[in-house]
């Protein structure tokens, strides 16, 4: 073990000037300078790349996501047409709850669908903790994509205790959430069973991904925004919680990511993160003031907007820098995932320049 200027400790070899470590990504979700602003997108390997698409067009999603050699190859598209700062894990937030023993699909267009939906404490209990055989298969693709990324950090990840009980309550996708929150008033003993053994399960899923070597993990509760601050502190916190300190050990950045969390910021920061994602309806700076001064934030440029013409999305990412120079770190990222009928090119762009006039800013000191 080795400590680095910040007092954080790092794990062996990962501390190498150079390395994963040292990283403009790293640095910046722990706060501290580095060359540029760092970049990547949420969703990044996916629909907007043909190479993805071409993969995809004979493998159904879950199967892409059990087999190794595949999940290496679509985590490395993006960075290598893009050159992103980082990589995240190719998978998906439901991966760990089918291996967990959730029947479960991901349809098409519609995204994940549960056979039996949870609504009983039998059914809670048909969810089992799971180990790294049961996920063999996200162990060795990140090991393998350690040694391919080289000096380029991976972040692995999975879905929050609420986003992922939101799926399987609600048996699919949903607007309103409505049988979850039904269950989350309704019975509060059961609601907090199921989240705590969905803790459990997303805890071991991220400690196999670190123990494999990503350098960050991202905690996605997509849907959180659905919540009120009340009812997300009652409800939800304690889970996210069990799952962020739980990592507290583990000497990787804990980025904490929902959409439409503006009421909610200060609280998922709370949960344990070193970075907090922020959707774009809420500026850099009016995000950093209500999540305080001792975390990092990612985000956020509309997803939309990468279907605009250059000018509009020049513009937003110079605004988007701005803002973000409000906060002690800054990953440039979007609001949510690219949009499968994103032009890569322009994500392509989007890169070179934010690299470009951070680098800039750096210069004039
Ligand atoms: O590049 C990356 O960000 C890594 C890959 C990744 C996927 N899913 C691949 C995927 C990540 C980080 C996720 C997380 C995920 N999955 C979340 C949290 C992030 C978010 O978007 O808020 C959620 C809510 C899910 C559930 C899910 N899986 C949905 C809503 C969908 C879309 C359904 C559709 O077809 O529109 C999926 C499927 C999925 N996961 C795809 C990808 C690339 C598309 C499947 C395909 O290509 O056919």
């Amino acid at each position: 073990m080795t400590t680095d200027t910040t007092g954080t400790v790092a794990r062996d070899g990962e501390s190498r000037p150079g390395g994963p470590a040292d990283s403009p990504f790293i640095r910046a979700c722990r706060r501290r300078p580095g060359p540029h602003t760092p970049v990547w997108f949420m969703r990044q390997a996916g629909r907007s790349l043909p190479e993805y698409r071409e993969i995809r067009a004979t493998v159904p999603m879950l199967e892409s996501c059990r087999r190794p050699e595949l999940v290496t190859e679509i985590t490395l598209q993006p960075v290598r047409r893009h050159g992103v700062d980082a990589a995240i894990l190719f998978s998906d937030i439901v991966v760990p709850v089918a291996a967990a023993g959730v029947d479960l699909d991901i349809v098409p267009g519609t995204g994940p669908v549960v056979a039996e939906p949870i609504r009983t404490a039998a059914d809670v209990e048909r969810i089992r903790p799971i180990t790294r055989d049961d996920v063999w298969y996200v162990d060795e693709a990140v090991r393998q994509l350690v040694v391919e990324l080289g000096d380029t950090p991976l972040i692995g990840f999975a879905g929050a205790p609420f986003t992922l009980a939101s799926y399987l309550v609600e048996g699919g996708p949903s607007r309103t959430h409505a049988k979850t929150k039904a269950l989350m008033y309704g019975d509060e003993e059961l609601w907090h069973a199921l989240c705590g053994r969905l803790a459990e399960v997303t805890l071991a899923f991220l400690r196999v991904q670190i123990d494999a070597g990503v350098s960050a993990v991202q905690l996605f509760d997509s849907w959180a925004g659905a919540l009120s601050e009340a009812d997300y502190r009652r409800f939800v916190l304690p889970h996210s919680t069990a799952v962020l300190s739980g990592l507290v050990d583990a000497g990787v950045p804990r980025i904490h990511f929902g959409v439409g969390t503006a009421e909610l910021l200060g609280a998922m920061g709370e949960a344990g993160a070193d970075v907090v994602g922020v959707d774009w309806r809420t500026p850099l700076d009016v995000a950093t003031g209500r999540i305080g001064p001792d975390k990092a934030v990612q985000g956020n440029l509309d997803p939309c907007v990468l279907l605009a013409p250059w000018p509009v999305v020049e513009a937003e990412v110079r605004r988007i820098l701005e803002q973000g120079g409000a906060a002690p770190g800054h990953v440039f990222n979007l609001g949510h995932g690219v949009l499968p009928e994103t032009d890569p090119d322009v994500l392509t762009r989007v890169v070179a320049l934010v690299h470009e006039l951070s680098s800039r800013r750096a210069d004039q000191g």
